[in-house]
C-alpha cells in the first residue's frame, strides 16, 4: 500500500516558514517566553517617579480591569529603583524612601496575586539615570535578583560615549545571561541595546527578547520609524529563537488618537513584539482598555507559530502597506495600513499576495470588529481606512 501525503498550499507554505526558523534555531534554552512576553512597565508613564504604591496600585489595576485574563503577567520596575551598593557586600540597594519595604516585599506580593515581577539594570557601570549598573557585579546582581524572586530582567546599554568607559556588548550580555542561568531560577532576559551592533544576530542565543529600535515616544512618527526598523529583522524572531522587542507600549498615554493607538497596538501584535503596557492602569478610559484587551488581536500576537509579519505590498504614492502573518491554524492575519497623513483610502488586498492561488475562496473576518465580512476570492477591498488607521483581517482558506 502506498502512502502519499497530500499537503494543501496553506500547509506547504507553513512548513516552509517553520523550516526557515529551524535553520536559525540557536535559542536561549531557559523555557521562558515560548510566545512574546506580556505585562506592564513603569518607564513610559512614570519615568523616575516610581515607588512601592505606584507598582502595587498598577498591579492591582491590571487584575481588577481584567487585563490579566488576556495574558498580561509581568509587572516591571524600570530605571531609578536603585540608589547604590552596600559598602561591605556590594549588593544593590533599593531607594529606601520610594521602596521602604524593599523589592522582595513587592515580588512576594505580586506572586501572591498570581503575577510575576521584572526589574531593570544596565550592562555598563551606570544606568541612563546614573544609578548603579551591573558591570563587574553580574553574578552578584543575578543572585540578588533571584533571591528577591525576580522573574524578568531588562538589561539596558548606557551610551559609552557619554563617559569614559568601553565594553563589549556581546560579551557583557552573554555574561549576564550565563549568570542568570547559574541562579537556577527561570528568568526572562530582555536585552535592551536598542537595535545596534546587529543585536538580532547574537541575542537569540542568549536572550528571550531584544530591543530593535531606539526608545519609543508617544507620537505617530516614532511608531512608523520603529515599524520600518523591523522589516529586515523578520527571520531573527520566532519560536525557539526569541522576539524582536519594539519597546513597551504608549497606548493610553494621551498624545495619539484612538485610531493611532489602535494601529500602534496592531503593529506590535502583527510583528510578534512583546506587549509590555506603559500607561497608568489605575486610570484608563474605555478606548484604552478596549485596545489593550482586544482578544483576537492578542491571539495574533501570541500565535504559537511565532512568525513575525512581513510586508507584501507598499504603495509609496498613496502611503499604503500590507503585512501578512501566517498563523498556527493555517489562516493568515493581514494588516492593511494607511500611513497617509490626510487621506481616507480604500485599500485593496490582492489575495495572491498571500502566496496562494487566487481561485481559492476565503472567509474574511475583521479582527478588531470581531465580525465575519463574507467569502471572497481574488481580492478584497477595505473601504474608508482613515489616515493613520489600519484594518486587520483574518483570512481563512475554504478550499
Ligand atoms: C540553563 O541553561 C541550560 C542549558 O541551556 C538549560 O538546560 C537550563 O534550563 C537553563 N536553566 C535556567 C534556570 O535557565
Ligand atoms: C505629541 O505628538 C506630536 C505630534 O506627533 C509631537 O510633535 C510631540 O512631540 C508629541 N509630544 C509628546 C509629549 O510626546
Ligand atoms: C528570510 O529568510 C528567507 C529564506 O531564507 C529569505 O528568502 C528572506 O529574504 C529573509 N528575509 C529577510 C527580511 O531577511
Ligand atoms: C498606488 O496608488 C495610486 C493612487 O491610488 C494608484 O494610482 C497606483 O496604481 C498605485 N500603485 C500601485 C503599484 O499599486
Ligand atoms: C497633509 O495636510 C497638511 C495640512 O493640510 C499639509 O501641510 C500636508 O502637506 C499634507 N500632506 C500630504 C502628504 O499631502
Amino acid at each position: 500500500m502506498s502512502c502519499e501525503v497530500w499537503l494543501s498550499p496553506v500547509q506547504q507554505q507553513t512548513i516552509i516558514f517553520i523550516l526557515i526558523q529551524l535553520e536559525s534555531c540557536i535559542a536561549l534554552n531557559n523555557g521562558v517566553a515560548p510566545t512574546p512576553g506580556m505585562g506592564w512597565s513603569t518607564w513610559n508613564r512614570y519615568g523616575c517617579n516610581i515607588n512601592e504604591s505606584v507598582i502595587i496600585d498598577n498591579a492591582n489595576a491590571m487584575i481588577k480591569s481584567g487585563l490579566v485574563n488576556y495574558g498580561y503577567e509581568y509587572i516591571n520596575i524600570d530605571d531609578c529603583w536603585a540608589v547604590g551598593r552596600n559598602e561591605s557586600t556590594n549588593e544593590l540597594i533599593a531607594d529606601p524612601v520610594a521602596f521602604p519595604n524593599g523589592i522582595k516585599y513587592i515580588a512576594d506580593y505580586l506572586h501572591s496575586v498570581g503575577l510575576k515581577m521584572g526589574i531593570y539594570t544596565d550592562a555598563s557601570p551606570i544606568t541612563w539615570q546614573k544609578r548603579p549598573g551591573s558591570f563587574g557585579f553580574e553574578q552578584l546582581d543575578a543572585d540578588t535578583f533571584a533571591s528577591w524572586g525576580i522573574d524578568y530582567v531588562k538589561e539596558d546599554w548606557m551610551k559609552q560615549s557619554f563617559y569614559n568607559w568601553t565594553g563589549d556588548p556581546i560579551a557583557l550580555y552573554t555574561k549576564m545571561s550565563d549568570c542568570l542561568n547559574a541562579t537556577g531560577r527561570d528568568i526572562y532576559f530582555a536585552v535592551c541595546e536598542w537595535g545596534i551592533d546587529n543585536v538580532q544576530t547574537w541575542a537569540p542565543a542568549i536572550a528571550n527578547s531584544w530591543r530593535t529600535a531606539p526608545d519609543i515616544k508617544d507620537e505617530w512618527t516614532r511608531i512608523m520609524e520603529i515599524l520600518d526598523l523591523q522589516l529586515p529583522l523578520t527571520n531573527a524572531s520566532g519560536v525557539g529563537s526569541g522576539w524582536n522587542d519594539m519597546d513597551s507600549l504608549e497606548v493610553g498615554n494621551g498624545n495619539m488618537s484612538t485610531i493611532e493607538y489602535t494601529t500602534h497596538f496592531s503593529i506590535w501584535c502583527m510583528m510578534a513584539s512583546p506587549l509590555i503596557m506603559g500607561n497608568d492602569l489605575t486610570n484608563m478610559d474605555d478606548d484604552t482598555l478596549a485596545i489593550l484587551s482586544a482578544t483576537e488581536m492578542i491571539e495574533v500576537n501570541q500565535d504559537t507559530l511565532g512568525i513575525q509579519a512581513y510586508r507584501v505590498y507598499q504603495n509609496t504614492s498613496e502611503s499604503t502597506e500590507i503585512y501578512v502573518r501566517p498563523l498556527d491554524d493555517g489562516t493568515h492575519a493581514v494588516m492593511l495600513l494607511n500611513r497617509n497623513d490626510n487621506d481616507t483610502l480604500n485599500i485593496e488586498l490582492d489575495l495572491g499576495l498571500l502566496g496562494l492561488p487566487t481561485t481559492l475562496n476565503c472567509l474574511i473576518r475583521d479582527i478588531w470588529k470581531q465580525q465575519d465580512l463574507g467569502v471572497y476570492s481574488g481580492s478584497y477591498i477595505s473601504d474608508n481606512v482613515p489616515p493613520h488607521g489600519c484594518v486587520v483581517l483574518k483570512v481563512v482558506w475554504m478550499d
